[in-house]
C-alpha cells in the first residue's frame, strides 16, 4: 500500500523518482522521501504530506548522482512524521532503504540491535534492514546482493525492497516476498517499481519478481537467479492522466462504458447464447461439475462478489454466497472440491484476498481470479480467471472495476447456466442485454446533473440509510460504502424489509434514505418501504428504473432498464454520482481519502 521507486542510469535520478512517486501517490500518501548516491554519500530528502510535499523539501537543490530510491508511505508501523518516512539509513548513511509490507520480527529485531548499541532513530520495522545489511557488509559479504540476502535471513514477514549502497552506486538490490516488485527495463538505464504505473512513463517491457526472488539492477541491465522473460505492459502513461475531468474519480466513473466494452469483447457468443471465459480454463464437464460457488474479496470486491452470487443462483440455480477474504483466511474454512472459488481484487495485491487464495490451494480448493492488474500477485497465484481490462483505476473508491467485476459474474453466471438448464432464449436475451449494457451505462450517467443537486441538497446530513431489497440489497451496500469512503458521511446499507425491525427509530427529518427500486416483482414491497419512511418524516432519494408514483420520494433519480438481471449495475452508477457530489460539495479529497489506501498489502 505504499509506493516504492528505484532508478539506476546515466540521467539524474531526483526528478525520475519524484515523477514515479506522483504516479504512486495513490497507494499511500501519508509521507514520502527520497535518497540519491552521488560521490560515494547519499543525499535523503524525507517530507511528512504528499508527494508535493516531498518536491518541495528537494527544491532546485537537486543531486546530480544517477541512481536513486524514493517511497510514498501508508503508516503501518509509527506515526506519519520526516523520522519515520523512508528512506532509512545505518548508522553511518550508507545503506539507504525503502520498504513495503511488515517485519513481523521487527520488534525482536530492534530490541537485539539496541543492545549491541545501535542508536535507532524511527519507530519503524523498516529500519532494521539497513543495520542489518551494513553489518553483513562490515562482516565480510562479497556484494551488495550477498548482503541483502543475509540480513532477510533473519527478518520473518512480507516485503517489496530496494536497497542502495552509497559506495557502489552503479548499482540497486531488490527483493520480494509477499510486496509487489516489477522491474522497468530501459535503454541504459533501469527502473524498479513497486507499481507499473510509475514505469509506464519509461518502459513498457516489465519483470514482475516473484516471491522469494532476489535482483541486482545496473544501468546495463538486471541479474537475478530464478527471473522470468519479460513481458510488455498494455497501458502507457496517458492512462494515468486526467484527460479533463477535476480528479481520477470522475475520470473513472466516465470511462466505465468504454471499460465494460473492453470487459466484453471477445467474451459474448451470440450463437451458442452464452460466455466465452477462456481463461477460467474449464471445459464444459468441469463448469458442470461445479455445485457452488464463493466469491471471495474485500470492500467493493466484496460487495461485486455479493451481487455475483445473487445472479449465479439466479442463472445457474447452484448456491453461491460471498464472504470476506480476511475473515474466509481465518475461519478455517471448510474447503470443498466441488466449489469454484473466486477471488476478486481490481489490484490483485490485496494481502487478505492473497492470503485466502493460498490458504484454499493449501487445502485442494479450485480458485480462479477476477482481476484488474495483470501481472499481480493473485492474478499469478491463481493462475487462471478472468482479466477486467478495465484499465488502470487510480481513485482509492473503485467505479470502473466494480461495474466490470459485476459484469463478469454476469457472463460467469450465464456460462453456468447454459451448460446447466439456462434456456438458450435465455442466454440470447443477456447476451443482448450484456451487448448493450456500455451504452446503457452511457446513458445512465446523464443522470449526473440530477444527483448533483440532490448530493448538494443532503450532503449535510450526518448519516445517511441505503436500502434495497434482493438485487438492490448489495447495490445498496456498495453505495453506502462509496459514500463513507470519499465524503465521510456515515451510511449505513440495510435490506429494506430489515428497516423496521429497529433501524426505523432513526429515521427522521435529518436522516435521508436512497432506496434502490429496480423494476422487479419487489416493486410494491419498496413502494411500501418508501411510505413508511416517509410516514415518519424521512426523506427519501428513489434510485430507479420503475414507474413509481408521483411525489412518492423527495427526490427520483432514474436509471434505463435494460435487463432485470443487469440492473445492479445500472442503478449502482448514480450512487457512485450521489458519494462524488457529495464527497465534492464537502470539499473532501476525492481521490485520496483520509486514512485510505488503494490497495492494501498490510493486514
Ligand atoms: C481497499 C480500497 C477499496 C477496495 C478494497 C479491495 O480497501 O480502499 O476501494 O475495494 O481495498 O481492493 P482490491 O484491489 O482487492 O479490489
Amino acid at each position: 500500500m505504499c509506493g516504492i521507486v528505484g532508478y539506476v542510469g546515466n540521467r539524474p535520478a531526483t526528478k525520475i523518482l519524484v515523477e514515479g512517486l506522483a504516479r504512486l501517490e495513490y497507494r499511500g500518501y501519508d509521507s514520502a522521501g527520497l535518497a540519491v548516491a552521488h560521490r560515494k554519500a547519499l543525499r535523503t530528502t524525507r517530507a511528512v504530506g504528499r508527494v508535493d510535499d516531498l518536491r518541495a523539501a528537494v527544491g532546485d537543490d537537486e543531486s546530480p548522482g544517477r541512481t536513486g530510491i524514493a517511497h510514498t508511505r501508508w503508516a503501518t508501523h509509527g506515526e506519519p512524521s520526516e523520522r519515520n518516512a523512508h528512506p532509512h539509513t545505518d548508522a553511518a548513511g550508507r545503506i539507504a532503504v525503502v520498504h513495503n509490507g511488515i517485519l513481523e520480527n521487527a520488534d525482536e529485531l530492534r530490541a537485539k540491535l539496541a543492545a549491541e548499541g545501535v542508536a535507532l532513530r524511527s519507530d519503524t520495522d523498516t529500519e532494521v534492514l539497513p543495520h542489518l545489511v551494513a553489518r553483513a557488509l562490515d562482516g565480510g559479504s562479497p556484494s551488495l546482493e550477498e548482503a541483502v540476502r543475509e540480513a532477510l535471513r533473519s527478518v520473518e514477514g512480507t516485503y517489496g525492497l530496494v536497497v542502495l549502497d552509497a559506495r557502489h552506486p552503479e548499482e540497486l538490490v531488490v527483493a520480494r516476498n509477499g510486496s509487489p516488485i516489477v522491474l522497468g527495463l530501459g535503454d541504459g538505464e533501469m527502473f524498479v517499481a513497486s507499481d507499473v504505473a510509475a514505469l509506464v512513463r519509461h518502459t513498457r517491457q516489465v519483470v514482475f519478481l516473484a516471491d522469494g526472488e532476489i535482483a541486482t539492477l545496473t544501468a546495463a541491465g538486471y541479474e537475478g537467479s530464478r527471473l522470468g522473460p519479460p513481458t510488455t505492459v498494455d497501458m502507457d502513461d496517458a492512462d494515468f492522466d486526467l484527460d479533463g475531468h477535476p480528479d481520477f474519480l470522475s475520470k473513472e466513473i466516465y470511462e466505465q462504458p468504454a471499460a465494460l466494452q473492453r470487459m466484453l469483447a471477445g467474451r459474448l457468443d451470440a450463437r451458442f447464447a452464452t460466455a466465452r471465459l477462456d481463461g477460467l480454463h474449464l471445459d464444459p464437464r468441469e463448469l458442470r461439475g461445479i455445485r457452488r460457488v464463493t466469491f471471495l474479496g474485500c470492500g467493493s470486491a466484496l460487495y461485486a462478489g455479493q451481487i455475483g452470487a445473487g445472479l449465479v443462483e439466479e442463472l445457474a440455480r447452484i448456491p453461491a454466497d460471498a464472504e470476506q477474504a480476511s475473515e474466509f483466511r481465518y475461519r478455517n474454512p471448510l474447503v470443498d472440491p466441488e466449489t469454484l472459488y473466486v477471488a476478486v481484487s481490481q489490484s490483485g495485491e490485496t494481502i487478505d484476498t492473497l492470503a485466502a487464495v493460498e490458504e484454499l490451494q493449501r487445502k485442494g480448493g479450485r480458485v480462479v481470479g477476477v482481476v484488474n492488474v495483470i501481472g499481480s500477485a493473485i492474478a499469478r497465484q491463481c493462475g487462471a480467471g478472468t482479466f477486467l481490462h478495465a484499465g488502470p483505476e487510480v481513485s482509492v473508491a473503485s467505479t470502473k472495476a466494480f461495474s466490470s467485476m459485476v459484469t463478469s459474474f454476469a457472463l460467469l453466471a450465464l456460462l453456468l447456466g447454459r451448460v446447466r438448464d439456462l434456456s438458450s432464449a435465455h442466454g440470447s436475451r443477456l447476451v443482448e442485454g450484456l451487448r448493450r449494457l456500455p451504452d446503457a451505462v452511457e446513458t445512465a450517467l446523464e443522470s449526473a446533473d440530477e444527483v448533483e443537486a440532490v448530493a448538494r441538497r443532503y450532503a449535510d446530513a450526518r448519516s445517511m440509510f441505503y436500502l434495497g431489497r434482493v438485487r438492490g440489497a448489495a447495490v445498496a451496500r456498495e453505495g453506502a460504502q462509496k459514500l463513507k469512503e470519499i465524503s465521510y458521511v456515515h451510511a449505513e446499507a440495510y435490506a429494506a424489509a430489515e428497516l423496521k425491525h429497529g433501524p426505523l427509530a432513526l429515521i427522521d427529518a435529518a436522516m435521508p434514505s436512497v432506496v434502490v427500486i429496480p423494476d422487479d416483482e419487489l416493486l410494491s414491497k419498496n413502494i411500501s418501504t418508501v411510505e413508511q419512511i416517509k410516514a415518519r418524516g424521512g426523506p427519501v432519494i428513489a434510485v430507479t428504473n420503475a414507474e413509481i408514483p408521483d411525489g412518492l420520494a423527495d427526490a427520483v433519480i432514474r436509471v434505463p432498464r435494460l435487463e432485470p438481471e443487469l440492473d445492479p449495475i445500472l442503478l449502482g452508477v448514480p450512487l457512485q454520482l450521489l458519494a462524488y457530489h457529495c464527497a465534492r460539495a464537502l470539499g473532501r479529497d476525492i481521490d485520496k481519502p483520509r486514512n485510505l489506501a488503494k490497495s492494501v498489502t498490510v493486514e
